[in-house]
């Protein structure tokens, strides 16, 4: 649904793990375009505190609990034009395949692959039904198959490729209620994920990101693509 404020059209949105990093400059961005964000922090509000600004809603949301997720889905009063699934972790950085930890590699899949499509399934009353809703996945060019020549990292590359194909298979039914899927690449991003070394500045990442998502159509739902643009090969 579209909100008209003072004449002028407001568009709603959903972040997830929006407390800190990638998430948090998404909401800022969104907000000084105009937008009323729903915030979703796990357990801190972070960066959320400094944000002034009334079109910002911080709601507590873990995206592994379908509790929580619910309480966060029913304040929400409004259709929802953009759902920006973010929210992620990385796995362990195992040092041998001897030493994956199969706990925290079902974790890992947990809130990377499921957490994505609990959020979907809870919303989708609210993102069905208007003009063309986007969801974005924040995905991973370490979910690429063809891209893993290095191999390691595998709980967290397995998480990101299965969120893919979760998005993938997801956007043929929802094409019929205009829903489109967009699967992003956000670049090596300085964030406490990226540490330090990354070469890419959040702001770099997220414009880039934001430029792809307001160009993205239907008939490109389910497109795997970089935050500079570049098509990804699964
Ligand atoms: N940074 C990179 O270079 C890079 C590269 C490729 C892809 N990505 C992807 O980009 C996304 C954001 O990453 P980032 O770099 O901004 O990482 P980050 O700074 O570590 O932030 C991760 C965010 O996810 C939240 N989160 C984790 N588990 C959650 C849960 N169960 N429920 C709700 N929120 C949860 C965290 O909340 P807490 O503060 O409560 O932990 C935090 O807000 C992730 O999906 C990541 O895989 C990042």
């Amino acid at each position: 649904m579209i909100l008209m404020l003072g004449g002028n059209i407001m568009r709603v949105a959903v972040v997830t793990g929006a407390n800190r990093g990638i998430g948090n400059f998404w909401t800022s961005k969104l907000l000084e375009e105009g937008w009323k964000v729903y915030a979703g922090y796990r357990n801190d509000l972070g960066g959320l505190k400094i944000i002034e600004n009334s079109n910002l809603i911080p709601l507590k949301l873990d995206v592994t609990n379908n509790d929580s997720i619910s309480e966060f889905s029913m304040k929400i009063d409004d259709n929802i034009d953009l759902l920006i699934n973010n929210a992620g972790v990385p796995d362990g950085r195992w040092r041998s395949v001897e030493e994956i930890d199969d706990e925290w590699a079902l974790e890992v899949i947990n809130i990377n692959s499921l957490g994505p499509v609990r959020m979907v399934k809870s919303l989708y009353p609210k993102l069905k039904g208007g003009d063309l809703t986007k969801i974005i996945m924040i995905s991973s060019l370490m979910g690429s198959i063809d891209d893993c020549k290095i191999g390691r990292s595998y709980a967290y590359r397995a998480s990101k490729t299965a969120l893919n194909m979760f998005a993938v298979s997801m956007k043929k039914e929802c094409l019929e209620d205009n829903i489109s899927f967009l699967i992003l690449h956000p670049g090596w991003v300085k964030t406490r994920m990226g540490g330090d070394k990354a070469p890419v500045e959040l702001e770099d990442s997220v414009n880039g990101m934001m430029k792809l998502v307001e160009n993205h159509k239907l008939e490109d739902s389910g497109k795997f693509m970089s935050f500079d643009g570049k098509e990804i090969n699964w």
